[in-house]
């Protein structure tokens, strides 16, 4: 019987079968809850009816309470109303999960009588990811399954589970056939019938969270012990307090203790953040124009030209991916140090077990090291990451046109120059792309895809499915100077520079950064990464701080110096020497210092950055807001919890970006100047993420 246009209850002998069918994952929406409150009442009324079991259709079972409804009052009935409808079933309830069992999804199934998985099924909280803890229950009744200690690992960690692990840990009853949970499913709950199975709810179980009753040392420890970020999320202290409430109150008032954070979380900037990008990061696979039938290429195989930093990276993205890769170098020593950084690699995951030695060895296998430009005349994608030179890449280009196999795709992963200029080197230039990888490029996830002005839209498709075919968020821009990531970084670079010169310390800097809620501070950035690069002391001029730091051999981490000092274990300590560089190098210069706020420091550094956002999307460079926010928060670590720059813009207020841009325009010069489209915005009182 078709209760709504999601829900439909067929009866199976006994046994009632209680299917939700709202793609594409199910999420408890108001159409999927009613569907739920009324197909139950239909069970209870049904006198023939002696179990229900509820299971979904599609992909997955319930894969979380809807997102899109969170930040606005929840419409009745709400998700507690389901629950109490569920809580008060008076015949068995037994949910059937496969794929994932996500948190509303989870609390769900925690609210009937008995669950049941198929073996590939998963379950988790992942709310902490949307700056949430789980609010439908979670909080307690996963410790009266699993106990306080493994509760609070599951729950601050956000990590899913499988459903072998469910079954260990008794968060599951059974485990059923990969292909047979419904008739599984039946048969369980016939069986629960038979045997006169009691209405088991796991509210009225309390042996795991009463050994930490009334020791709050329990969850103190388990804190200390947590890692860093775990330490540093500002949910942390909300699941805490939930997890002590299981151990100490009533189920009613722990829950409702729950509820109450939940909606608190719920309705911060934080949250909604997080969620944007939620949205944003799967807004980003959209491309107008391109659909399901734009045809994208086979990719079998995969050249890389350079065995660099860049280079041996990029390979292992494919090796991984289980695509066979020739790498080629212009001469042996390069090849066999790229070759041999990649083996490195994999040898220290494998030592770390997060490998198996056979997986690395089968990967290395799939990679053939080659002197030869000429061997890749038979790949389906050839990635160029030479030495960032336009003649370079020219010559390279030029010799591809002639070797690759008609239809190969011809990438580039030039960080900064004109990728139409580079297409230009050939005769097809329909199928040369960038593909931007950010270092390290086998862990970062952001990948920009850049589209020529010639490029065919059937590469684009290849490069976004082959994108998420190695774990990669793709997010497609267009050809200009540094592309999105590194166009708007460089307004961050020209600030931080001025700023120590005009009166900040790079540790001012770093630590405004931090307090923000960037991983770490541009100055320890650029140590990280070496102060050296593209320098060299033949070129040097010695007219900025960095080549001065370079020709002293304070090249960054590597070198035990830069902007820091930093002691045998690479901690950094502000360093005098740098501090008097600074300080002679402004007075040398004319430059009068002054005291600079954390609030100009800030301003400066990011600002400019959103209004060369607003120059790229007015250009059409990125195809909206949102994916500069993804891009950003991938690539750059820019505060997931602040949304990425457009999205900390609008929350900020577009006018008062302006009106902190003209002041510094009239003080500072034109870098300040507003652009068009933010001004527009901006009296228009819009968003850039409308
Ligand atoms: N609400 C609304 N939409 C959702 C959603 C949710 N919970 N989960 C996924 N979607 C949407 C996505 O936006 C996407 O939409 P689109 O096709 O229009 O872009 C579509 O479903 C498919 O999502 P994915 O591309 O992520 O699909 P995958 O197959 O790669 O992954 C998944 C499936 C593992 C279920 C993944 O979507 C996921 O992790 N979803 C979020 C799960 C989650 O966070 N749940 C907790 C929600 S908060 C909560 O439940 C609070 C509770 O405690 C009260
Ligand atoms: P790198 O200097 O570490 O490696 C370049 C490699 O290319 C060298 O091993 C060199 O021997 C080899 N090479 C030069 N000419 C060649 C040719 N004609 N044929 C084959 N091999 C050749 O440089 P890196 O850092 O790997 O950069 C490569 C490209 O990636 C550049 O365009 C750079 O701008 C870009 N990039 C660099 C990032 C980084 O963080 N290092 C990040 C993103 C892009």
């Amino acid at each position: 019987m078709e209760i709504n246009e999601v829900t439909s209850l067929t009866r199976e002998g006994d046994i009632a079968v209680l299917a939700i069918d709202s793609p594409p994952v199910n999420a408890l929406s108001l159409a999927v809850r009613k569907g739920i409150i009324d197909a139950l009442k239909h069970a209870q009324d049904d006198a023939a009816v002696k179990a229900v079991v509820l299971l979904c259709e599609g992909r997955t079972f319930i894969a979380g309470a809807d997102i899109t409804e969170f930040g606005a009052a929840p419409a009745s009935p709400n998700l507690y109303d389901m629950q109490d409808a569920l809580l008060a079933a008076t015949k068995p309830v037994v949910a059937a999960v496969h794929g994932s069992a996500l948190g509303g999804g989870f609390e769900t199934a925690l609210t009937c009588h008995y669950r049941i998985a198929s073996p590939s099924a998963s379950f988790g909280f992942p709310e902490v990811h949307l700056g949430l803890i789980p609010g439908a229950g979670g909080t307690q009744r996963l410790p009266r399954l699993v106990g306080i200690e493994k509760s609070f690992q599951l729950i601050t960690s956000g990590a899913p589970f499988n459903a072998k692990q469910a079954l260990e840990m008794g968060v599951i009853d059974e485990l059923t056939g990969e292909n047979s949970l419904r008739a599984d499913a039946v048969a369980f709950a016939n069986k629960i019938v038979q045997d006169g199975g009691p209405l088991r709810k796991i509210d009225d179980i309390d042996d795991k969270v009463v050994s930490a009753r009334g020791k709050p040392e329990i969850l103190e420890t388990l804190l200390k012990d947590a890692d860093r970020k775990i330490r540093a999320a500002y949910t942390t202290d909300y699941v805490m307090r939930a997890l002590d409430a299981a151990a100490n109150l009533p189920v009613a008032e722990g829950l409702a203790l729950e509820h109450q954070m939940f909606f608190e979380l719920m309705t911060s900037e934080q949250s909604a953040a997080l969620r944007h990008v939620f949205f944003a990061e799967r807004q980003v696979w959209k491309v107008p124009g391109l659909s399901a039938d734009t045809p994208a290429r086979a990719i079998g195989t995969v050249g890389v030209i350079g065995a660099g930093t860049m280079g041996g990276g990029i390979a292992m993205n494919f090796l991984n991916a289980g695509i066979p890769v020739k790498i080629v170098e212009t001469n042996q020593p390069a090849l066999d140090r790229g070759v041999e950084t990649i083996r490195r690699n994999y040898e220290n995951t494998v030592k770390k077990g997060r490998l198996s030695q056979e997986k690395a060895e089968a990967r290395m296998a799939l990679l053939s090291p080659s002197l030869q430009l000429e061997d890749l005349g038979d790949v389906d994608l050839i990635i160029e990451a030479v030495f960032e030179n336009m003649d370079i890449k020219k010559e390279v280009f030029g010799k591809l046109d002639a070797i690759a196999k008609p239809g190969a795709i011809l990438a580039t992963n030039t960080s900064f120059l004109d990728v139409d200029e580079i297409a230009a080197a050939t005769s097809r230039p329909q199928d040369v792309l960038g593909l931007h990888f950010f270092s390290p490029a086998n862990v970062m996830k952001l990948l920009e895809i850049v589209r020529g002005k010639e490029t065919d839209p059937a590469n684009v498709a290849t490069a976004m499915a082959l994108a998420k075919r190695i774990g990669k968020i793709g997010v497609l821009v267009g050809v200009c100077f540094g592309f999105v990531g590194n166009r708007m970084l460089a307004q961050q670079l020209r600030e931080m520079k001025g700023l120590i010169l005009e009166g900040a310390m790079p540790w001012d800097v770093d630590r405004v950064h931090l307090e923000f809620g960037f991983a770490m501070g541009p100055f320890s950035v650029a140590d990280l990464a070496g102060l050296d690069l593209g320098w060299s002391r033949e070129t040097s001029t010695g007219s900025t701080i960095q080549e001065i730091l370079c020709e002293m051999d304070r090249r960054g981490q590597k070198t035990g110096a830069g902007y820091y000092d930093y002691d045998e274990n690479r901690r950094p300590q502000p360093s005098p020497v740098v501090e008097e560089l600074i300080l002679d190098f402004a007075a040398k210069n004319g430059i009068a210092r002054r005291t600079i706020s954390d609030e100009e420091i800030l301003e400066r550094c990011v600002y400019p950055m959103i209004n060369e956002g607003a120059k790229i999307l007015e250009e059409g460079i990125a195809i909206r807001a949102s994916d500069i926010d993804v891009v950003w928060a991938n690539g750059y670590g820019f505060p997931r919890s602040r949304g990425g720059p457009m999205h900390y813009a609008d929350t900020v207020g577009l006018d008062h970006i302006v009106a902190r841009l003209e002041s510094y325009q009239a003080k500072l010069g034109e870098d300040f100047q507003p652009a068009p489209l933010l001004k527009k915005l901006a009296t228009q009182s819009k968003a850039f993420n409308a």
